[in-house]
Formats: C-alpha cells, structure tokens, sequence
C-alpha cells in the first residue's frame, strides 16, 4: 500500500481484480447506474473506474450517442479496463487521472458514477469539488462506498485474516474503508451538490467455489498484496485458510451491505 490512494495494485493484481471482484460489485454495479437515470445520448463518468465494471454498464445504456470516460489513478486498472472494452458503442475513454485533477472541460457530464472509490481519495474535498466542477448543473452523481463492516461475514473474516497476517496498517486501512459513507454525504453537501441521499443496499452474492475463490481474491485486493509482500506466498495461502474457517460451512452465498450515496449538481 504505498501510494497516495491505500489502493495500488501492482504487476498482475488488476487482472485478478476483474476476475475476482467482479461477483462481488455486480449488483451493486446495477443499483449504482440506475440510480442516475441513464438515457440514450447521455455523456457518463467512472470517477475511479478501475478495471471498468460501471462505465461498461454506463456504456450499455447510453447507447450510440452517448460519451462514457473513466478516470483512475493506477495505470494497471486501466490496462485491464481497456482490454476488456467490449467495443460497445459508444467506445469508452480510459484516462490515466487523479479525481482532484480531472481532464475534462466543466460541465461535461450528465452523470458520475464511482464505485467504491471515494474512500481511498485522499483530499475527498478536493475530488467532489473537481467531480461537481465536470458534472453540468442539474447532473446526477452516484457512488457505493461499503458499510457496515459487521453485516458482510466474508469481509470480517478477510479483516481478521489481515489483522493476523498483515500489518497493523493494513488493518487499520482496511477498517477506515468501511466508514465512508458519512464523510461522502457530509462533504458532497458543500462541494457544489444538493439533494444528498443516502440508502443501504444489502445483497445475497453467490460466490464461486470457495477454495479457489478466497486465495485468488485476497491476492487481488492491496490488503492481500501486503500479506505476499511483508511475509510471502505461503502465508497468503494460511490467511486464505483462516478465512474459510472463519465464515459459515456448506455455503458460498452472503451478505454484503454497501452504501449508495446519490445528489445533484447544484445550478450554477
Ligand atoms: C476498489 S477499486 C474500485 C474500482 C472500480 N470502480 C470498481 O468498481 O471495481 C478503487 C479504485 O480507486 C482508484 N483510486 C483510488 N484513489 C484514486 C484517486 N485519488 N483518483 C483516481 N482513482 C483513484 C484505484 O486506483 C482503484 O482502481
């Protein structure tokens, strides 16, 4: 975890990412781009897009004359996002940007989406005031920021597994990333936006064969990529381990709450 943002996947891990990850934000993905009212010809934004599961999903809705961009810091993410293109129409621009720095001209967009992004900005002030800056008066923004730590079982198991096998920054980087959702709301309500909700969302996600499963993402997310780099492989395969152990037997389908945070850009 050693740049600005706590969320620097290095050599392979963006692939893995995709892979793994993907289960885990799909209906969350869904909830997300349906909150800002898509339409055809809409211009979207994937604030932190990462390997790109929202702007792919923006992109199906905004159809031909639409314009979707996503922005991220880690030039990884965007290989991935960029490969993974499904050429849809409209083609997505992947831009390599820091969200307190965004190249695009004010009031580009109808909507901004991010997922799961905005608790690793470091100057979150900074960000929704260049967010509320690319966002056209009346536009729509949406983010999901995971909550509640205790209502997802799988995501205490993978903190107890940090806290045992990784550095106590790790773990007290990893807890902080639960607790977004407020400081979202409060900051978005003084960055140019209005009309700030907030809801939790909480799904049953079917997760793949657990043995494969819980060793491949742990190695995609910058917690597990602490664990390899502080004490090696094998110690990621032990904390993969415990938690299996830790979460119920005879089931691969749990709970995970996120928040879903929406407003509107302020008329000018
Ligand atoms: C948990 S991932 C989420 C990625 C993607 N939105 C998704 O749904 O899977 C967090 C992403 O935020 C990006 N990120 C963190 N801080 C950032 C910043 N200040 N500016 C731009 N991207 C940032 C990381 O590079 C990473 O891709």
């Amino acid at each position: 975890m050693a740049d600005a943002t706590g969320f620097d996947l290095k050599g392979s891990a963006p692939e893995r990412y995709e892979h793994y990850v993907a289960p885990l934000m799909a209906p969350f993905v869904t909830a997300l781009v349906d909150a800002v009212d898509l339409y055809p010809g809409a211009t979207v934004l994937d604030l932190a897009c990462g390997t790109g599961f929202a702007a792919r999903a923006a992109a199906a809705q905004a159809g031909p004359t639409g314009r979707v961009a996503g922005a991220d810091l880690n030039e990884g993410m965007l290989k991935v996002a960029v490969a993974r293109h499904p050429r849809l129409y409209p083609d997505i621009e992947f831009t390599a940007a820091p969200a307190d720095d965004l190249p695009y001209p004010d009031a580009t967009f109808d909507a901004v989406l991010c997922q799961q992004g905005a608790q690793f900005f470091p100057d979150l002030d900074a960000a929704l005031r260049e967010t509320a800056r690319v966002t056209r008066p009346g536009g729509r923004f949406a983010a999901t920021v995971w909550s509640h730590l205790d209502d997802s079982p799988y995501f205490v198991a993978q903190l107890r597994a940090v806290e045992r096998y990784g550095t106590p920054e790790a773990a007290e980087f990893f807890r902080t990333a639960f607790t977004a959702a407020g400081r979202l709301t409060a900051t978005l309500a003084r960055s140019g936006f209005h009309d700030v909700a907030d809801r939790e969302l909480t799904f049953a996600i079917t997760l793949p064969p657990l043995e494969d499963y819980i060793p491949g993402h742990l190695s995609a997310i910058p917690w597990g990529q602490t664990i390899t780099e502080s004490a090696g492989e094998h110690v990621l395969t032990q904390a993969a381990d415990t938690i299996r152990t830790a979460l119920p037997a005879g089931t691969t389908t749990f709970p995970f709450s996120a928040t879903l945070v929406t407003a509107a850009r302020r008329p000018r």
